[in-house]
């Protein structure tokens, strides 16, 4: 992750099938493909366009009045006890129809394109009903045929608790068989998510259950993913590893034997800086112990109402040089190459070489490392989905 493969003069060929063809100086592309068109990135720094493999996009309203409770002292999880955080998203989103949500949420995921990224891993999970989780995936689906951004469908029935299973005479054993024998079954049918997660924390899902429903995910053809040791370490991670989940998300309460297991295994290690940086836990996970230990680390955003309703991904950057103390190349690197992994999608997306999508985001600075410098400033031109435009949110200004 030392070397991010910067390279200076040089120009992208791009392929009728949206393939990147060459990278390599302007005169020899010219040679190459005489008849291309050309486009002048006006000597922008051009990158894969970020692989946000973490988000939440698909919900009602704000919860704005969240941030000030917990200013005043009140936790994230006594928010969630009171009824408001997570559930106070489930009870919007059953409200609203399938229009109304594509709606939100394509004006949200367009901020998100506008910052760079072009691959989004987007989850259910303020459903919490079989209905209403279907609901969100079907919109999901929706936005991904109609969206110039790169869509990937998590199945997250396992946010929470939902409150009428915390009462007799419902229990959480019984929401447990709806996510196993409804649920799974019903996303795997008609192919709505490519993964299934899990909110594996003290005080939500216990590792035992968690095991459980991703088994029961794993053999109807889902990949898996934990929200994994977010606030207090419940061995989330090392769960994670066993199991050969694709990434373990979160991670900020890791412990040594967590950090041991992420290293020995497959799974890719995804951080969300801004959800710490969110809540005001002055904690974060601990990055350069999981690089020493020879972890796999993506940055993602981590989007969603509650805990992180950034659209900024070069923020994240920022976050993780600043904060989790990454080099540059570390952080782009976990920006693309290991978001992609995070998402089974290493040999298609995240790379600037040949053979790889052309997903492309293109900044207004001469150089990349003041892509995390600048933070909090929009400094995204354009990007590009599988060679076509998708964002041009601002002019090229030299
Ligand atoms: O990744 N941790 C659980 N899920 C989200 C927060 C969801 C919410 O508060 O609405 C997260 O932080
Ligand atoms: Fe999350």
């Amino acid at each position: 992750m030392r070397d991010a493969g910067v390279r200076r003069d040089v120009g992208v060929a791009i392929g009728d099938d949206g393939r990147i063809l060459a990278i390599a100086p302007d005169r020899e592309l010219r040679a190459q493909f005489p008849k291309a068109t050309e486009i002048d990135c006006a000597q922008g720094v051009l990158t894969p366009g970020f692989v946000d493999s973490h988000t939440h996009a698909i919900f009602g309203r704000s919860r704005h009045a969240e941030q000030e409770m917990r200013a005043a002292g009140v936790g994230y999880m006594e928010i969630a006890k009171r009824g408001g955080g997570i559930h106070s998203s489930v009870r919007d989103l059953r409200e609203r129809s399938e229009d109304d949500l594509v709606m939100l949420a394509a004006e949200r995921l367009a901020r998100l394109a506008a910052h760079g990224s072009t691959t989004i891993e987007v989850k259910s999970g303020y459903g919490l009903s079989l209905e209403s989780e279907l609901r969100t995936l079907r919109v999901i689906r929706r936005l991904a045929q109609d969206l110039p951004i790169r869509l990937v469908p998590t199945f997250l029935g396992a946010h929470e608790i939902p409150l009428e299973y915390r009462e007799a005479p419902r229990s959480r054993e019984d929401y447990i068989a709806v996510l196993i024998d409804e649920m799974i079954p019903a996303v795997a049918k008609d192919s709505l998510a490519r993964f299934c997660d899990i909110f594996c924390e003290p005080g939500v899902y216990t590792p035992a259950e968690a095991r459980r429903v991703l088994g029961a995910a794993r053999a109807q053809g889902m990949a898996l993913k934990l929200h994994a040791d977010e606030l207090e370490h419940a061995g989330a991670a090392e769960l994670a590893a066993e199991i050969g989940a694709t990434s373990a998300d979160h991670l900020a309460a890791v412990s040594e034997l967590g950090i041991q297991a992420l290293a020995n295994s497959g799974t890719v290690a995804t951080l969300l800086p801004g959800t710490m940086l969110f809540l005001g836990r002055n904690k974060q996970a601990p990055a350069r112990a999981m690089l020493d230990a020879g972890c796999a680390i993506a940055l993602a955003s981590d989007f969603n109402p509650g805990t992180s309703p950034t659209v900024n991904f070069p923020l994240i950057l920022t976050l993780g040089v600043s904060q989790l103390r990454l080099s540059v190349a570390e952080a782009f690197i976990a920006a693309t190459v290991n978001g992609a992994a995070a998402l089974g999608l290493a040999g298609e997306v995240g790379q600037l070489a040949p053979g790889f999508s052309a997903d492309l985001a293109l900044f207004d600075v001469r150089d990349h490392r003041e892509i995390p410098y600048w933070y909090g400033d929009q400094r995204c031109v354009a990007t590009w989905l599988r060679g076509r435009p998708g964002y041009a949110p601002k002019r090229l200004s030299h």
